[in-house]
C-alpha cells in the first residue's frame, strides 16, 4: 500500500545543438534539485555504453559507416532499451533528467535531407517511449555558438549540419506541448536560475498531470 503512495517523479528532458551547455546546465540542475530533497538520475542518450551504443559511437566518430535510415533506428533503439528503465525510477519516486532525447533523434536525421528521412518518418519510432513532463530547449544562436570555440571531430560537428538542426528544432518545436525554450546564449546563472523556475513550475502541475504519459 505505501507503494500507491509514493509520489513519481519527474522526466525531464535538456535539448539543444552542440555547445549550447547542456552538460553544465544538467549539473547544475540537479544539484539544485538535491538541495530541495529530490531524489535525481541522470542519463544522456546516446548511451554509449550498451552494445547498441558502441555501435552508435563508432558511426559518430567515423570508423563506421551506416545507411542513415538505419542509424537512426539505432538511436531509437537506444531509448527503446533503457526505457523500462526510466519507467522504474520514476515510479519509485526518482526524477529523471535526460540530456538529449528524441527530439534530437528526429532533428539530427532529418537534417541531412535525404529525400526519404522526413522528420515525419523520423518521428516514427519515438511514438510509445516514455514523454517528458517538460522539454527544456537551451536555445542559442548560430553568433554565440561560433564565439564558443571550434567544433569537435565527430560527424554532424560542422557548421552546415548545425544550421539545419537549428531551423528543424524550430519547426518541431512548434508542435510540441511542454517545451519551455531557453535563452542559452546568456550566462550560466541566467540560464540555470530560468531552468530551476520552469522545472518547479513543471513540479507544481505534476498532480495534474497524474502518471507518466507516452509519446505520441
Ligand atoms: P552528444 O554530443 O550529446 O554525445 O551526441 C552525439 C551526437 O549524436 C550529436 O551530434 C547529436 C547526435 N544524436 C543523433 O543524431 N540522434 C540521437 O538520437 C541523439 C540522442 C543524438
Ligand atoms: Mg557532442
Amino acid at each position: 500500500p505505501t507503494h500507491s503512495l509514493t509520489r513519481r517523479g519527474a522526466l525531464i528532458v535538456v535539448e539543444g545543438l552542440d555547445r549550447a551547455g547542456k552538460s553544465s546546465q544538467c549539473e547544475l540542475l540537479q544539484s539544485f534539485l538535491r538541495e530541495h530533497g529530490r531524489a535525481v538520475k541522470y542519463i544522456r542518450f546516446p548511451d554509449r555504453s550498451t552494445p547498441i551504443g558502441k555501435l552508435i559511437d563508432s558511426y559518430l566518430r567515423g570508423s563506421a559507416n551506416q545507411d542513415d535510415h538505419s542509424i537512426h533506428l539505432l538511436f531509437s533503439a537506444n531509448r527503446w532499451e533503457i526505457a523500462k528503465s526510466i519507467e522504474v525510477d520514476i515510479a519509485s519516486g526518482i526524477t529523471v533528467i535526460v540530456d538529449r532525447y528524441s527530439y534530437s533523434g528526429a532533428v539530427y536525421s532529418a537534417a541531412k535531407a535525404n529525400p526519404t528521412l522526413s522528420l515525419e518518418w523520423a518521428w516514427q519510432p519515438e511514438i510509445g517511449l516514455p514523454r517528458p513532463d517538460i522539454c527544456l530547449f537551451l536555445s542559442i544562436s548560430a553568433e554565440e555558438t561560433a564565439k564558443r570555440g571550434g567544433f569537435g571531430a565527430e560527424r554532424y560537428e560542422n557548421e552546415a549540419m548545425q544550421t539545419r538542426v537549428r531551423d528543424l528544432f524550430r519547426s518541431l518545436f512548434d508542435r510540441q506541448e511542454d517545451v519551455e525554450v531557453i535563452d542559452a546564449g546568456r550566462s550560466l546563472e541566467e540560464v540555470s536560475r530560468d531552468m530551476q523556475a520552469a522545472v518547479t513550475a513543471c513540479f507544481d502541475r505534476l498532480d495534474a498531470i497524474g502518471p507518466l504519459r507516452a509519446m505520441e
